[in-house]
């Protein structure tokens, strides 16, 4: 068992949990996950290890409330506790040892550049953060980022930081030279603009892939992605690939497959007798 020793809502829908697991704490490596179950008989959730505290015994968990098993993730409270954390899952961040990193993270994906760029600025990495949002609310991670390098903030409404998104800044970035390695996270159609936007400076890109994770353990094959043309699997092999290599479009079509299944049980009409999505399509299919 793993009690939440910290709780903090750090966007409209993302959440921020300190868990105790101080083997993890101890062992993981920047860019690893874990496998959350939060009883006996639900969802396994794939998590990034956002951060770790040694001498408390705690790993930091950030997590977007984006279906059923997620929501009952973030509404529980300091003093509970999660059943199962698996981990640390996944190779740890291919990291420089000197020179200038760029990490971009969008939205909830800024949680997961920050482990990578705390471990690029203790290597003796100059690090630049560039991270955005929809507007002020939905920007995280801003603080911890200052505190490692530069921090570059774009919202998508201009309401904090630069208007526009991570693009228009890294853009700027890249024309002025000096980038030896960049990192982003973020939503796929993000990750797949950066690739695109690094590729004629020829500037390695490493992108942090989220497809669908059941055992986390390479048997399932439900996390297969396709680089360079080979099929790898994200949870042993990943979640960090070539971004030049990465077929995105494959990626976002499987990411699409489970949805009307998660519509489904997110779906409370049979209990309330009221169907609340606008654009479900779960009250078609009853
Ligand atoms: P969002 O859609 O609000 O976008 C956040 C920012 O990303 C934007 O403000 C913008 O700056 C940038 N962005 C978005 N689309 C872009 C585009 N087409 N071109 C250039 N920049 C773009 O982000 P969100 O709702 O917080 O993110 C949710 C998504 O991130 C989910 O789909 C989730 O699956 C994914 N995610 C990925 C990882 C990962 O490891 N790759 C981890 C967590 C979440
Ligand atoms: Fe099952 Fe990767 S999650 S093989």
């Amino acid at each position: 068992m793993h009690t939440i020793t910290a709780k903090q809502q750090l966007s409209p829908n993302v959440t921020r949990l300190d868990v105790e697991a101080s083997r993890i704490a101890t062992i993981r490596h920047p860019g690893q996950f874990v496998i959350v179950r939060k009883c006996e008989g639900t969802e396994r959730i794939p998590l990034t290890i956002a951060d770790a505290d040694e001498e408390k015994g705690t790993i930091t968990l950030v997590i977007q409330a984006v279906g059923k098993s997620t929501r009952e993730l973030v509404a529980m409270e300091v003093g509970e506790s999660i059943r199962d954390i698996s981990g640390p899952l996944g190779h740890p961040t291919e990291m420089l040892t000197q020179g200038r990193a760029v990490c971009v993270g969008g939205g909830v994906g800024t949680a997961v550049v920050h482990p990578m760029a705390q471990g690029l600025s203790r290597a003796g990495v100059e690090v630049t953060s560039v991270i955005g949002g929809r507007s002020k609310e939905w920007v995280i991670f801003e603080p911890e980022l200052a505190e490692l390098g530069d921090v570059v903030v774009c919202t998508d409404d201009g309401s904090h930081g630069r208007q526009g998104f991570v693009t228009d800044a890294l853009k700027e970035l890249l024309d002025a030279g000096g980038i030896d390695i960049l990192y982003a996270v973020g939503p796929v159609p993000m990750m797949r603009a950066i690739a695109e936007l690094t590729r004629p400076y020829g500037v390695k890109t490493i992108v942090s892939l989220n497809p669908v994770m059941v055992d986390g353990t390479g048997m399932c094959g439900g996390c297969r992605v396709d680089v360079g043309g080979t099929t790898r699997f994200a949870c042993v092999e990943g979640p960090e690939f070539d971004g030049h290599e990465v077929d995105f479009d494959l990626l976002a079509d499987r990411l699409g497959t489970y949805r009307e299944f998660e519509e489904e049980a997110s779906c409370t009409s049979e209990t309330s007798g009221r169907c609340s999505g606008d654009n479900c399509r779960v009250g078609l299919t009853r």
